[in-house]
Order: C-alpha cells, then structure tokens, then sequence
C-alpha cells in the first residue's frame, strides 16, 4: 500500500506541537488522540464537507461523532442561533424557547411525559441513574459490554477491553475500568452482561434484582460495530425491567434526532422509563435532554432529586434545537438520509467485494459500521473482537488521503446535507482504497 503523506499535514502538526504545551495531550476530549498522523487543526466545515489549516478538503463522514445530522453550519440554525443570542445568553430564570422545546419534545419522544435539559450526554446519564436509584431505593445498575455512557464513573467501567480473554466468563463477567481514578464503590454498584442475551438477562434479573435500580442500555449498540437489537431482545427486556420494578434506561445519545424524531424507542416500538438525548438535537450546539416517565421525573419537581447547572438551556442552544427539529421535520430528510445510507452501505459492500476483501456493513443508514471480519453477523460486543482493526486503521488513513473523513473505529454518519454526488465520491475513493490495502 502506498505510503501515507504525512506533509499534507504539516500545519496541523506545528499547531498540534504547540497545543502539547497547553492543552493534555494537546486535545480537550480522549476520542481526538486517535486521529491520523496526529490530531489535526479544522478551520471551517460548510455542509458535508470540512477543511484543516494545511487547506485539505474532506467530504466528512464524522460529523464531529455525530451531531452535525444537518451537515455543517447550516443556515437556519445559525440564524435561529443568532437571533436567539441578541436576545440575551442565559437568564438564570425561564424562557418561552426553553418552553417551546420542552414541548416539542414532548409530542415527539414516547416515553418522555416530563423533561430536564442539561448540556451533555454524560450528565444527563448521570442524572437519570441518580433517579432510578431514588425511586428504586436499590444501590446498583446493569450495564452491557461495550455500551458507551459518556465519561463519568458510574459509567466508566465495561466500556472497553484489550481483548475477549480479558472479559472473563459471559454468566459473570469482569467489570473492567477504561480509567484510573474510579471509586471503589463503581465496581460495587456495577453489573455488566453482554448484550442481545435475552436468557442470560433473563437469569441474572431473576437472581439479582432486588439489587437493581436500572438496566441502561444503547437501544442500537452504536459504540461498537453498530449492532441492532435481536428480535425481541428490547421487548424481553421491557418486560423484564416492568416485572422487577427495574428502571429502563434508553441512552438514545447517538440514536435521538439520527433515526427518527423519536428516536430509537419510537422506531423499534420499545418505550423505555427514561431516556438521554443530546449530539443530534441541536446539530453541534452543547444542549442534552433527559426524557422520562412522570411518576419518576416528579422525583425532581418534588426536589426530592437534584439536577442542576449553570448552562443549561441557555437561549443560543435550545433556539439551535428548534431550528434543528424543525428542519428534520421536513418529509422528505429522513427517507433522504436513510436512502443514501443504505445506498452508501450497499455500495461499499460491493467495492470491497470486488477487491476480494470480506467485510461486514452493519447499521441503519443513517449510522452505520464497516468492519474486516468473515463473520455474517456480529451481535454483541465480544464478536467485535473478530474485526480486523488495523485493517481498517489502514483503509481510513487511504480513504483520509482521497479526502474523505472517516472516524478511525468503524462508525460512519450520514447528514441530510450528504448528496448522490457525495456517494459516488466516497464508493470511488473507497474502491480505489480497497483495491490499494492488502487482503490479509
Ligand atoms: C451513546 C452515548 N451516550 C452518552 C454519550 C456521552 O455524551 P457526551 O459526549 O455528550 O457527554 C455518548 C457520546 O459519545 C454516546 O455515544
């Protein structure tokens, strides 16, 4: 395979030298480390497309990790944005577009009778465990390997492995931090299980549930290889968390706004008691909700629960939202995203056929995963194990050098701002790249 220039990058590589002294690492989140040479330097993104300071031109399939679902700087965003802003920032009181948003949400999102609006996913995960501990009175959560949850430690652990060995057996799994620094009581009040396991779930709720708040789960496992639920698998854990008196969690935080108004829950007809929206929701500005059931949320109009902050819902952001939900409610963007999507998916299970390499395409259209595996399927995350992951660092870095921005772990976005053009562009350097890396 060719070799990668790295000279295309000189610019980013002086700033990134410079941000070494400033900034940890010389970046502001753990996902940007990992980018190809170094982390780069972005000076404008205009709909699908974004530049870095060397003046390279990517047609952007990140979508800065998901929330740009409109594409870059789109123009009733920020004009709604604009306008919102030369009304005041943030009043430290209550506002009509807060209001209007809270409805909205409403009417669009099944299981949410009552809201709260935070700035991050993480928080508002955060907060919904705080609840269901609350009205459970029980100490501990069930997680699944594999399932992002934001950084905060409750949730800190069963994220990540070095390898399958290391998850140890799949009746009692190990609980493996992804960071130092975690509290002894995380382990404690930690379960984890792999996922899409309903008869496993199903014997460890009937043995451990008096111990259970909730059961938090990625409605799509988005985080790794993009994994649908298995048939019933959603359903047979609402029933299950109804006949423990168990709290369902939905982190809908890459799912809300992505495959539908109402997120997952309304696409696959599995309502859950709580729920976690953010990325997608505002298109990029920092605003995240916490959806749920009246008879837990009152649990904070009582104040009996505590969920606060300085920022939430100021008034820049939740016009952003507005002006977001607005535009996907037009009837043709979400056919449109998932049309190009699948054509996308299709098109790339070709290429790389073609180029004699087995690759597996999961998702929805919308978000999708592209892995080097022989495998047909992948259901959990200790299959993704079999995806060979120095095969696609090789194929991303190939696709990067064509111009076309790929996240580095498989997980592509697609905006309603993506074209047939933008396709085509994308299947021609993908069939160029696959052709370009080994088959072994
Ligand atoms: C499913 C899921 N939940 C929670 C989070 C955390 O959200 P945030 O990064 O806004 O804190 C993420 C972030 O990637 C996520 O993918």
């Amino acid at each position: 395979m060719s070799e990668p220039n790295s000279s295309r990058y000189a610019a980013s590589k002086e700033l990134f030298e410079r941000a070494q002294h400033v900034l940890a690492g010389g970046v502001s989140s753990e996902f940007r480390k990992f980018a190809h040479p170094h982390p780069l330097f972005f000076t404008r993104g205009a709909g699908a497309r974004i530049e870095d300071v060397d003046g390279n031109e990517y047609l952007d399939f990140t979508l800065s990790q998901g929330p740009l679902i409109l594409g870059h700087s789109p123009a009733s965003v920020l004009e709604a944005v604009r306008e919102a802003s030369a009304d005041g920032q943030i009043f430290a009181g209550q506002h009509l577009r807060e209001l209007e948003l809270a409805e909205k949400l409403v009417s669009l999102i099944p299981c949410a009778e009552l809201l709260r609006m935070s700035l991050s996913g993480s928080e508002c995960v955060h907060a919904a465990l705080r609840l269901a501990r609350a009205a459970t009175g029980r100490p501990k959560f069930l997680r699944f390997e594999g399932h992002y949850h934001g950084w905060y430690d409750n949730v800190a652990s069963g994220v990540a492995a070095a390898d399958e060995a290391a998850l140890g057996s799949r009746e009692n799994p190990n609980l493996i931090p992804w960071t130092e620094g975690l509290p002894a009581r995380v382990a404690e009040e930690t379960l984890v299980l792999p996922w899409n396991d309903l008869a496993l779930l199903e014997q460890t709720l009937s043995d451990r549930h008096e111990e259970l708040a909730a059961v938090i789960t990625e409605p799509v496992m988005c985080n790794s290889g993009c994994i649908p639920p298995k048939p019933g698998f959603l359903e047979g854990l609402r029933a299950l968390c109804d006949q423990y008196g168990i709290v369902l969690i939905f982190d809908e935080v890459i799912t809300g706004f992505r495959v539908g108004l109402g997120g997952a829950q309304a696409r696959l007809g599995v309502t859950p008691d709580l729920a976690v929206f953010g990325k997608a929701m505002a298109n990029g500005y920092p605003i995240s909700a916490l959806a749920g059931k009246r008879s837990l949320m009152d649990l904070l109009a009582q104040g009996r629960v505590i969920h606060a902050g300085t920022m939430n819902s100021g008034n820049p952001c939740v016009a952003a939202a507005l002006a977001t939900i607005a535009a996907l409610e037009e009837p043709d963007v979400y056919p449109r995203i998932y049309r190009l999507g699948e054509r996308l998916m299709q098109g790339l299970r070709q290429a790389a056929a073609a180029a004699g390499h087995e690759v597996l395409l999961q998702g929805l259209g919308p978000m999708f995963h592209l892995g080097f595996t022989s495998r047909e399927q992948v259901s959990e995350f200790r299959e993704t194990f079999a995806f060979d992951k120095p095969k696609y660092a090789a194929f991303s870095v190939g696709m990067q050098e064509r111009g076309v921005r790929l996240i580095g772990r498989g997980l592509w976005y697609i905006s309603a701002v993506h074209r047939d053009e933008d396709i085509d562009a994308c299947l021609a350097a993908a069939t160029e790249v696959f052709t370009d890396i080994p088959e072994q």
